[in-house]
């Protein structure tokens, strides 16, 4: 990175015209997205109003990118994560900006759900120290509405550098983090950390509370410890304990929403103010829709933005197979061969063969209909 350069000429938003950006560099014009555009905890108060829970779809290394948030976006989250992104390349390599951060000004200025709802795009970050966590604040908020720090991330490389669940053993590193960032942007800057449980509860009620004190303004508590698979249930339990004892900050619970019905389960045995689901949106991005399904048509909408923004065709892929209904033989056969696609123009082979998918502007375009009534030769068909 070119030190003499200002941080924002090195920042780059895919979509965004080229003269645009040039004039932001000069400073000419305002910024794309000034900060604060949706506050979260607007988002809180209005969901306590309207008696129901935030509805969260969680950061996924890989998988949080752009068409899939604009995705779980059009099928109601209220708050759509970004995958966790290490400040430490972000702000020192433009190729880690580049691959790491992709936004357009759709997402920046007219992101919507289908009911027309507001929501919060948070840019989830994975830091091991104040110098790296400004800068990359610094960078980064103007795109976003909040910041999250990832307090969880088992992975023991990351680990192993003092990043993600290496903060959960130091409450007082999070808290200087945390009031790093307050001191420095006030409350221009909404901040967020998502932790795990330690074995003793006890040890997590005193970290949240020294993180509530630190001035963050809402916490995610995925009910599992950094050595607990992800197999093994979540521990409502010790979500309830900490949302007992957290009076000031909203809580968020994470762990098992896989179904439209947990989201009530959940929220009513812990009391907490929003609920977060990953596995559960990565298998049916309509999850808060309150369908039990992905819809067709929800693959139609993932098509087209894959399209039109790009993806990986790995990604793509994966994002079809997790969204396949499960424990039909015909569905699970069709399963296995979409998993033998080796290219994106194999995968639109296999669409044709076995689906009727419609692209945008073509008429039913995302029309909800299930997977069944759109496969050729199922009952969808129209002869
Ligand atoms: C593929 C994948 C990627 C993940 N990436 C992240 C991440 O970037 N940041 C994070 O805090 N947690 C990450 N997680 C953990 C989830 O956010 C979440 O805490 C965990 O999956 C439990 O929620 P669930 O039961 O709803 O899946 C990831 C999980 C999965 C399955």
């Amino acid at each position: 990175m070119d030190a003499a350069q200002p941080i924002k000429e090195q920042f780059i938003i895919e979509n965004i015209p080229a003269k645009r950006r040039r004039l932001e560099s000069t400073g000419n014009i305002e910024p794309l997205n000034p900060k604060p555009k949706v506050d979260p905890l607007l988002i809180f108060a209005e969901c306590k109003e309207q008696n129901r829970p935030v509805l969260i779809a969680g950061p996924m290394v890989r998988y949080s990118k752009l068409p899939f948030r604009e995705l779980v976006g059009l099928y109601e989250s209220d708050f759509i994560y970004t995958p966790m992104i290490l400040a430490r390349e972000f702000v020192r390599h433009r190729g880690g900006r580049d691959s790491d951060f992709t936004t357009n000004l759709k997402e920046q200025h007219s992101r919507q759900a289908l009911s027309g709802k507001k929501q919060c795009l948070i840019v989830q970050v994975g830091a091991n120290n104040v110098t790296d966590l400004l800068r990359f604040v610094e960078m980064i908020h103007p795109y976003c509405d909040a910041i999250g720090l990832n307090c969880g991330c088992p992975v023991r490389e990351q680990v192993r550098e003092g990043i993600g669940a290496a903060l959960m053993s130091d409450r007082f590193k999070v808290a200087k983090f945390v009031k790093a960032v307050k001191k420095r942007w006030g409350d221009k800057v909404k901040m967020e950390t998502k932790i795990r449980v330690h074995d003793n509860v006890q040890e997590t009620i005193q970290f949240v509370q020294e993180v509530e004190k630190a001035g963050v303004d809402w916490i995610t508590i995925h009910g599992r410890t950094k050595d607990t698979r992800s197999s093994v249930p979540v521990d409502l339990e010790k979500i309830k304990l900490v949302r007992e004892a957290i009076k000031r900050v909203p809580v968020v619970a994470n762990g098992d929403c896989f179904k439209p019905e947990d989201i009530q389960r959940i929220t009513d045995y812990t009391k907490v103010d929003g609920v977060m689901a990953v596995r559960g949106v990565l298998n049916n991005p309509c999850l808060f829709t309150m369908r039990s399904e992905a819809t067709w048509g929800a693959v139609e909408r993932l098509i087209s933005s894959v399209m039109e923004y790009g993806l990986p065709f790995q990604l793509a892929q994966h994002h079809v197979s997790c969204m396949m209904p499960k424990g039909s033989a015909i569905m699970n056969r069709l399963n296995k061969s979409l998993n033998e696609c080796t290219s994106m123009v194999g995968m639109l082979d296999w669409f044709d063969d076995n689906f009727e998918l419609r692209r945008l502007r073509q008429e039913g375009f995302a029309e909800e209909r299930s997977f069944e009534d759109a496969r050729r030769g199922g009952a969808g068909e129209k002869h």
